[in-house]
C-alpha cells in the first residue's frame, strides 16, 4: 500500500483488519479516528460504505472474483491486502456501480507491486463480466448471505418476504435520531413507546433485564417519573448504559450489572419489564455487516432456550396486573412465534396485550407483532406483551 492516506487504502486496511480479527463496527470507526481524521468528511463516509459493504457482499465479491483466478492461488491463498483489494474493486465494480476505470485504476492504485499486476487483470475481467450482465449461480451468492440464512428465512417468513428482507438489509443503515440526541432505529423507539404506553402518571418501577447500550432503558427513563432498572450481564456493555444515561441528564436510571435469568430484583416488584434478549439479530444485519458470516444455526437454538429462561425469570418479578414486554430484532421462527407458543404453553396464566406499535407492525403474528425491514427501512423485530393476572 502507499504511505498516503486515501479513502481506499484505508478501507483495505479496514478489510484486513476486519478479516483478521474484529468486527467492523469496531475496526471502521476506530480506523476512522486514527489516520482517517486526515481525510474529508465526504472520504471518511466512503470508507464506511466501502469497508461494510464489502463486507456483506463479500460472497458474491469473491465469486467474482474467484472465476479468474487459477485453481493453483485461490483468493483464499492471496496475501490478505490483495484478497481485500481485490474484493474492494469487486464491490465497486458490481454493487456500487463505479466506472470501471475509476473503481479499477484507483484500487491498483493503492496495491504494492508486484500484486498491483495481478489485481489489474482480474478486476479488467470482473468489470467486463459486470458490464455484460452477471449469471449469478444462486440467490445466496447474488445477496451474498450464507445458504442456511436464506434457507431458514424463506422456511420461517416464506420465500417471497425472505428474499425482500435479505435484500433490503444489504442497504446501509438509515441514522435515527431521537429528540435528546440518542440515535436509535425507529423499530426500537416504536417498542420502548409501546412499553411506556399509558404514561406512568404515579410513578412505577420498569425494568430492562437486557439493557446494554440502554437505548430503550434511556428511552423509558427520559421524561417520565419511573425508576428504570437497566440491568446488563456484561459489565462493559453496562458501563456503557451508565455512560449513555448520565450524557442525556437521566438521573433515574439505576444500572446494574446481573444475569437476567437470576435477576437481584424481588417477585412482584415491578410495574413493567422489557425483555429485549440476546438474539441471532437476523433482522438487523445491514446495521452489523459481519454478522451473516458469524452467526452460526446453532446459535438460534441456544438463544431461543435462553429466551425462554429469560422470561421465565423476569415473569414472577411483575406486580398483578404488570406488563411484560419480550422483543427481539430477528426473524426467525424459533425466536419469534416459537417462543410466544412455548409462553403460551409454560404461563397460561399470562394474558396477551395487543401493542400500539404503528401501521408498519403486523399483528397477529402469533400473539405477538412483527415488523419486516422491507416495510418501512428498519430494523427487523419481533414483538409480545403479555400482562401478569391481576390478583395473584
Ligand atoms: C438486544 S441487546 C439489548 C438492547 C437494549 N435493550 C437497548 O435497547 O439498547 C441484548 C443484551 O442482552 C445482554 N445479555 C445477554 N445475555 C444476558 C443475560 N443472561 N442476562 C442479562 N443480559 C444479557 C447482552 O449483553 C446485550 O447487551
Amino acid at each position: 500500500m502507499t504511505g498516503r492516506v486515501s479513502a481506499r487504502g484505508l478501507a483495505i486496511r479496514a478489510l484486513v483488519e476486519i478479516e483478521r480479527s474484529g468486527r467492523a463496527n469496531i475496526v471502521v470507526p476506530k480506523l476512522l479516528d486514527g489516520d482517517g481524521a486526515l481525510l474529508s468528511q465526504r472520504d471518511r463516509a466512503f470508507v464506511t460504505e466501502l469497508a461494510y459493504g464489502t463486507v456483506r457482499m463479500q460472497r458474491a465479491c469473491d465469486w467474482l472474483i474467484g472465476g479468474h483466478l487459477s485453481a493453483r492461488r485461490p483468493l483464499t491463498e492471496l496475501d490478505r491486502p490483495v484478497r481485500a483489494a481485490l474484493r474492494l474493486g469487486a464491490y465497486q465494480l458490481a454493487f456500487l456501480h463505479t466506472p470501471p476505470h475509476a473503481a479499477v485504476s484507483e484500487t491498483v492504485a493503492v496495491v504494492r507491486r508486484p500484486a498491483a499486476g495481478l489485481v489489474n487483470a482480474v478486476l479488467r475481467r470482473v468489470a467486463d463480466d459486470v458490464a455484460a450482465g452477471v449469471d449469478w449461480p444462486d440467490v445466496a451468492t447474488r445477496l451474498s448471505y450464507p445458504d442456511w440464512i436464506v434457507d431458514r428465512l424463506s422456511t420461517d417468513l416464506g420465500a417471497d418476504d425472505a428474499l425482500a428482507a435479505l435484500e433490503q438489509m444489504n442497504q446501509p443503515a438509515r441514522m435515527t435520531v431521537r429528540a435528546d440526541g440518542y440515535v436509535q432505529d425507529e423499530a426500537s423507539q416504536q417498542v420502548a413507546a409501546a412499553v411506556a404506553a399509558g404514561g406512568f402518571a404515579g410513578g412505577e418501577v420498569i425494568a430492562d433485564v437486557c439493557a446494554a447500550p440502554g437505548g430503550k432503558a434511556t428511552y423509558l427513563a427520559s421524561g417520565r417519573p419511573a425508576v428504570v432498572v437497566a440491568a446488563d450481564i456484561d459489565p462493559d456493555r453496562a458501563r456503557v448504559i451508565v455512560e449513555n444515561s448520565t450524557r442525556l441528564g437521566l438521573s433515574n436510571v439505576a444500572t446494574i450489572v446481573a444475569d437476567g435469568v437470576a435477576p437481584p430484583l424481588r417477585p412482584g416488584c415491578l410495574d413493567r419489564v422489557l425483555v429485549d434478549a440476546p438474539c441471532s439479530g437476523l433482522g438487523v444485519l445491514r446495521r452489523r455487516p459481519d454478522a451473516r458470516w458469524r452467526i452460526q444455526p446453532s446459535d438460534v437454538d441456544r438463544l431461543a432456550s435462553l429466551q425462554r429462561r429469560l422470561v421465565d425469570a423476569a415473569l414472577p418479578l411483575l406486580s398483578p396486573g404488570g406488563l411484560l414486554v419480550y422483543c427481539v430484532c430477528t426473524l426467525t421462527r424459533a425466536e419469534t412465534v416459537g417462543l410466544d407458543e412455548w409462553m403460551a404453553g409454560a404461563h397460561p396464566s399470562a394474558c396477551p396485550v395487543a401493542l400500539d406499535l404503528g401501521p408498519a407492525w403486523e399483528q397477529g403474528v402469533g400473539r405477538g407483532a412483527r415488523l419486516l425491514p422491507q416495510v418501512a427501512g428498519t430494523d427487523g423485530m419481533f414483538v409480545i406483551a403479555v400482562r401478569a393476572p391481576a390478583g395473584r
